[in-house]
């Protein structure tokens, strides 16, 4: 086919319909296809433009299932938490999770830091001790200059917390940055941080045109950006019982069992980077599926969360367990930069209603609901992996989406329910078991 060798000019140009006629074209049925991607568009026409103003060349919308997990106990409040995520097992992992944590007291937030980091990296050619001479000068005129874009942060609460210069010579030769380190609040603040470092970036010129050498620039700037890396921008949750209450989940395994394999199942994932990585892959299940509902960066957090994970040179678990007196306490820090206020959060209808659900959260407060699911949703894992295994659970879930495919329901549904109790469920099994009964 041709259109799979040429290369389209003018794309973005074309109106929505066009785009989405020219795209329908590539599948293999064309109509179909087209009539598909205009079902999933919003029928209000000004939500519709809105939510695909979003992003560039629009052309549907690809829908995620969105469910809630209940009564997530968060320092004693309890939240029915939305989540947006297409991998079956997850909500209920987080529900089941969730409940039983609940009727143990909950998740406890231990600790929150909320200050984010950005930097502007440029290049020094002048003699190095010039520059630190002229430090202590050129530090008040970036602060002064960037107070006029701060005065609405400041009025919130936020703003800048400090600015330093650091000799980043290890990285490149001649190499300086400037880091910023602000505070925003209920916004993640991504903007107003790029803002900020940007205004330095042009101000860090203008400081410098003075003294330039006029063959040649001393001071040239390389980048401005935020950092995605926000090792102080954490919280950190935990939640614990005594190991005679894990008898309702611990699938026959005697209580001690049941805690010396959770203990090792922590164990190996802090020591082992394979295992490390499924481990924290477990926990952004949960995670992530909130910062979707709620409108965050979930690519954001899982940068921040996988680098963190490795701080001290080696990949590691983001959660851990540890046992005393007989008391067993899950605990997990975890980098998270979110927001409740500002860009998607206000844009996107279910981000909205996502965060009323949950009472109108605080950027704080949805941190520790946040990391709070994805506790529940690593304890889910290794509780299945350490007694019946994943695939138990997550074939039931199978066997539903294959029977929705085949749109079996009613006794039928039962029939193939109550067949596959204990059989192993394959798309060709559930195929031969509706082909026996309807002969
Ligand atoms: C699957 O999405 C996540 C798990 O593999 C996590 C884990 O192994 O801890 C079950």
């Amino acid at each position: 086919m041709t259109m799979h060798k040429e290369i389209i000019h003018g794309f973005s140009k074309l109106t929505e319909e066009e785009k989405r006629n020219f795209i329908a074209l590539l599948c293999n049925e064309s109509s179909h296809a087209g009539e598909k991607f205009e079902g999933y568009l919003m029928e209000d026409e000004t939500e519709r433009s809105q939510f695909l103003d979003l992003s560039e060349n629009t052309i549907s919308s690809f829908h995620t299932p969105y469910g809630i997990a209940p009564n997530v106990m968060v320092d004693g409040r309890v939240y029915h938490v939305p989540m947006a995520i297409e991998e079956s097992s997850v909500v209920a992992a987080a529900s089941h999770s969730a409940r039983f944590w609940a009727e143990r007291g909950g998740f406890h937030v231990t600790r929150v830091t909320t200050v984010k980091l950005g930097h502007v990296y440029f290049t020094w050619l002048g003699y190095p001790e010039y520059i630190w001479e002229r430090w202590h000068v050129l530090k008040l005129f970036l602060l002064e200059r960037l107070k006029k874009l701060t005065i609405n942060m400041v009025r919130r609460g936020g703003g800048i917390i400090s600015l330093e210069l650091i000799d980043a010579a290890k990285t490149a030769e001649n190499l300086f940055k400037l880091e910023l380190k602000v505070e925003t609040i209920n916004s993640m603040g991504a903007n107003f941080i790029n803002t900020c470092l940007e205004d330095m970036a042009e101000a860090l010129d203008l400081f410098f045109a003075v003294d330039n050498d006029p063959e040649g620039k001393k001071c040239q700037v390389a980048m401005a950006i935020l950092s995605n890396y926000t090792p102080e921008c954490t919280v950190t949750v935990e939640a614990s019982s005594h190991i005679d209450h894990f008898k309702p989940i611990s699938e026959r395994l005697p209580v001690g069992v049941f805690a010396d394999k959770m203990m090792l199942a922590y164990q190996i994932a802090k020591n082992d980077p394979s295992r490390a990585v499924t481990h924290n892959k477990g926990i952004m299940n949960g995670v992530d599926a909130v910062l979707m509902a709620t409108g965050n960066d979930y690519r954001a957090a899982e940068a921040a969360a996988h680098a963190f994970a490795a701080r001290d040179g080696q990949y590691r678990s983001l959660s851990w367990c540890s046992m005393q007196d007989d008391i067993l306490t899950f605990g997990m820090t975890i980098p998270l930069a979110v927001g409740t206020v500002g860009g998607i959060t206000n844009l996107h209808p279910l981000a909205r209603l996502s965060l009323e659900i949950l009472g109108n959260p605080t950027a704080k407060e949805l941190m520790g609901i946040v990391a709070s699911v994805g506790l529940a949703t690593n304890f889910a894992a290794i509780r299945s992996l350490i007694t019946t295994g994943i695939q138990k659970g997550h074939m039931r879930l199978h066997l539903s989406n294959i029977l929705n495919t085949l749109n079996v329901d009613g006794t039928l549904r039962e029939e193939a329910e109550a067949w596959f109790v204990n059989r192993k469920v394959s798309f060709n099994a559930v195929k031969h078991f509706l082909h026996e009964r309807s002969s």
